[in-house]
């Protein structure tokens, strides 16, 4: 929605949280529990995204925003097939929709690659090594592009070795030898077989996101090893699920810069 001004997403931070939390509850609308505090703060997101839906329409109006600068301005601006655009209420849904498929999911992924890479050093060597192949061919102040993220293939191979909830998915001998253990190379050549492995679901009704969340994350490894090297400071931190899994302590760590 091109919205940088840190206070205006820091008011959404709460009432996501609730809704994060109650999404996955037990369906019972009474005051106080997880599912009425959801409903309540998805009310609140739905108002703001209604108000900030009203400014876009104004600005294209008057030019002061593009037709494709990004998802809002695609929605509004796109009819169906019989000619007829959404409404502002569907389109605060749309945005509701992604903003919650596409928040935790990414973040949680992001927060185990540190944990990950910060027990196993050998792992950290590669992804550093592939991501500084890449950062080498940079100069000062330029921007991955999408060529270089399609480079980065270890490093994605980690992020689809990282850990899964399910736990009757991926943990299948047949087609993931010792599953337990962490082992990215699993996915090099054509990797499991098809429909072994549904991180983001498979069918029709895949992940839309998946592309973008590929692309986030490896930017933020990218970013992240280029500068640093890291220790955990608690070793046997507990995961809890919540309902996403999370470090029970929110996984402290020191970092060390390569250049110090
Ligand atoms: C590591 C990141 C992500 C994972 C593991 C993930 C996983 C999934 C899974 C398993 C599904 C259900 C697919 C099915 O029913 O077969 C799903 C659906 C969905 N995801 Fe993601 N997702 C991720 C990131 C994102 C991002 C970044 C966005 C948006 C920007 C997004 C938006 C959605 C939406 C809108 C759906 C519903 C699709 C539908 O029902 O038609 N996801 N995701």
């Amino acid at each position: 929605m091109s919205i940088e001004d840190e206070n205006h997403v820091a008011k959404f931070a709460d009432p996501f949280h609730l809704l994060g939390t109650g999404i996955i509850s037990l369906p019972i609308d009474f005051p106080g529990t997880p599912f009425n505090k959801a409903i309540k703060a998805s009310k609140f997101i739905r108002k703001e995204l209604l108000k900030i839906i009203r400014v876009r329409k104004v600005d294209l109006a008057e030019g002061k925003a593009t037709p494709t600068q990004d998802i809002l301005s695609h929605m509004l601006l796109t009819c169906n097939e019989d000619g007829q655009y959404m409404n502002e209420l569907d389109i605060a849904d749309k945005i509701l929709g992604l903003l919650i498929g596409g928040h935790d999911t990414a973040s949680v992924t992001c927060t185990f690659i540190v944990k990950y890479l910060g027990e196993l050093p050998h792992i950290y060597d590669r992804v550093y090594q592939e991501q500084m192949e890449i950062a080498k061919t940079k100069s000062e102040g330029e921007l991955l592009n999408w060529d270089d993220i399609n480079k980065m293939k270890y490093s994605w191979n980690v992020a689809c070795e990282l850990y899964w909830s399910a736990n009757s998915t991926h943990k299948n001998e047949e087609y993931f030898p010792e599953a337990e253990k962490f082992d990215p190379t699993r996915f090099e050549g054509n990797g499991p077989i098809p429909y072994t492995f549904v991180p983001f679901g498979g069918g029709p009704r895949m992940c839309p996101g998946k592309e973008y969340a590929r692309l986030e994350i490896l930017v933020f490894m990218h970013n992240l090893v280029k500068r640093f090297k890291w220790k955990k400071l608690i070793p046997d931190e507990k995961i809890i699920i919540n309902p996403l899994p999370t470090p029970s302590k929110n996984l402290p760590i020191q970092l060390f810069p390569h250049n110090a």
